[in-house]
């Protein structure tokens, strides 16, 4: 079984980042010199899978333009002998085999992958949340794919985080399995009360999926903040089949989040190749005057 595609749902409303998504989607905003989206995509065409699928809703046509080729652009670009560049431009529209389908409503993010079945088909699958940014020296994607040639069931990548966070998260609690950073999930709660676990592995945007999730998420009622959530059918998938959390080696940044996405500049400025050394200096000197 091999994991050929890979599921990216951008059809959230993106309310936290107001009022720079009132027309522009988040996954648009850039970090340094390209899109928060653009760094996903490379992560899983980094990671050897085949097909995108994003999943879009009304206003996030820029995300579909930005991976298509731009025949206007090559030709002005060739026009003013800035091969280079469109070279680049086209690199990004030749990367992977994308296609799009819509959710017509915002219910959640169970709803939006339960979207993507047809194109998914019966195979397993990863999903990547279209905001959620992983900076690593392996690819997130590629050190979860290692693991499911090892495990051949669903996976879902998970960072410790501190005991009065856990509620902001989908938690998972799971017991110590003997392969490295692994555990075998046996309880699945979306932002539980405080005080309610004792676990502090937080799910981040990052799962391979079994296709039986489809079917899972087609009975899945509205539940937390009424919408159709994920880690409901991830319990009813962990009751059914094997599942795992997998600690990935990595920094994870919400860029979806006005912190996270400053956060995350800093990160990706300070290691660009060109940008990196002056931005050091800048910032070293800008906290110097504080
Ligand atoms: P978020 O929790 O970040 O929600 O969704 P959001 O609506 O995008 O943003 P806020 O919280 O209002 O600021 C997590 C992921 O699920 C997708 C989002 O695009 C994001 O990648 N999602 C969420 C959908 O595709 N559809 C939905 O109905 C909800």
């Amino acid at each position: 079984m091999k994991v050929r595609k890979a599921v990216i749902p951008v059809a959230g409303l993106g309310t936290r980042f107001l009022p720079a998504t009132k027309a522009i989607p988040k996954e648009m905003l850039t970090i340094v010199d390209r899109p928060t989206i653009q760094y996903i995509v490379e992560e899983v065409v980094a990671s050897g899978i085949e097909q995108i699928i994003f999943v879009t809703s009304e206003g996030k046509s820029a995300i579909e333009n930005h991976f298509d080729y731009n025949f206007q652009l090559d030709s002005v670009l060739r026009e003013k002998k800035k091969v280079v560049l469109g070279e680049e431009l086209n690199m990004i529209s030749n990367l992977i085999d994308i296609v799009s389908v819509r959710q017509k409503k915002p219910l959640g993010l169970g709803h939006a992958i339960w979207t993507a079945r047809h194109v998914v088909g019966d195979e397993p699958f990863m999903v990547l949340l279209g905001d959620d940014l992983v900076l690593s020296k392996q690819p997130c994607a590629r050190q979860m794919l290692n693991l499911f040639d090892d495990v051949g069931e669903s996976i879902i990548a998970v960072q410790r985080v501190a005991p009065e966070q856990t509620h902001q998260y989908g938690i998972v609690e799971g017991e110590k399995n003997g392969r490295e950073r692994t555990y075998k999930v046996t309880r699945l709660v979306e932002k539980p009360a405080p005080g309610t676990t004792d676990s502090d592995m937080a799910i981040i945007g990052r799962y391979i999926l079994m296709p039986e999730i489809f079917d899972l998420l087609s009975r899945t009622t509205p539940g937390h903040g009424g919408e159709i959530q994920l880690t409901d059918a991830l319990l009813a998938l962990s009751k059914k089949r094997e599942m795992f959390a997998y600690e990935f080696e990595g920094t994870r940044y919400d860029a979806g989040d006005k912190l996270g996405y400053l956060k995350a500049i800093i990160a990706y400025g300070l290691r660009h190749t060109e940008l990196g050394e002056p931005f050091k200096e800048y910032l070293k000197e800008t906290l110097a005057d504080l």
